[in-house]
């Protein structure tokens, strides 16, 4: 018996994710109907859709600078006010960097850097494994080294006082405010992607901390904030002799900060 063709029911997908509460209710439906090949796929990913999965989950894949980047369950979504950090890299670095990415996640930034860079080296670190995996995956086939570990721990040693650009999407929320982020976040990214300790600085102090031995005199550390944190970051990292400007891209809500190591 010939098998039954699948005819979507693309208006009632629609609703159904509308009612939800998924604000791009149409887009995700084209794109859970480009993944499903049966009836039985597109009930089942649209059942884990309402269900409160982050859509990004579901399809392996988030869009990030315009690339495609695998993202496994559990690990963090690039966001698309992350296009700030690379814009913001892009307009420290000198000719080809020697640049790391600290807390890499997936691995999404490190993509755009590598594309937006031309680095004459570039490293990824990140501590959760799962994130690791993912972003070796993303970077099969380049000579860029994924390494598991807490911040500078995993670098060569003689890289030390030798990077040109220290990248770094780490984790800023607040602990008390992680309860109240979006489920999608909450439930489905690890714990340390998100949570920053007591005042969501704790990662950055140390990253800042270490951009003072690990970058190169003239060196930038350049890094993803909050708006209303952006100041409590420059003045830590003025007290370490860093030498801080905070850049905003309110189209992205969007704040990061660039610190250079003076010469
Ligand atoms: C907000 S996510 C950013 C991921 C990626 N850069 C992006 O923008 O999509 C933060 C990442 O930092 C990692 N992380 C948290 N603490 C870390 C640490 N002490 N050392 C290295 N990575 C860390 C988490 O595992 C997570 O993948």
């Amino acid at each position: 018996m010939a098998p039954t063709a699948f005819r979507p029911d693309r208006p009632a997908l629609v609703s159904r994710l509308r009612a939800a509460g998924c604000v791009y209710a149409e887009d995700e439906a084209e794109l859970l109907l480009a993944a499903a090949d049966s009836a039985e796929t597109l009930t089942a990913l649209a059942d884990r859709r309402v269900a409160g999965v982050p859509l990004e989950h579901l399809l392996g894949w988030a869009e990030f600078c315009g690339l495609r980047v695998a993202v496994d369950p559990g690990v963090f979504v690039p966001r698309a006010r992350t296009a700030l950090l690379v814009e913001a890299a892009a307009a420290v670095a000198g000719p080809a960097p020697v640049v790391v990415d600290l807390c890499c996640g997936s691995g999404g930034t490190t993509l755009a850097l590598a594309a937006r860079l031309a680095p004459r080296r570039l490293a990824a670190v990140d501590v959760d494994p799962a994130a690791v995996a993912c972003a070796r995956r993303n970077l099969a086939g380049r000579d860029v080294p994924v390494l598991t570990g807490d911040l500078y721990d995993p670098l060569p040693p003689s890289w030390r006082g030798r990077l040109d650009l220290v990248v770094a999407n780490a984790p800023y929320v607040p602990t008390e405010a992680v309860a109240l982020l979006p489920a999608e976040a909450r439930l489905h990214e690890a714990p340390v992607a998100l949570d920053g300790g007591a005042d969501g600085l704790a990662v950055l102090r140390r990253v800042a901390r270490g951009a003072v031995e690990w970058l190169a005199p003239g060196g930038h550390l350049v890094v993803e904030i909050s708006d209303r944190q952006a100041e409590a970051l420059c003045a830590s990292m003025r007290a370490l002799g860093l030498v801080p400007a905070v850049v905003r891209a309110p189209e992205w809500d969007a704040t990061a900060v660039t610190a250079r190591r003076p010469v």
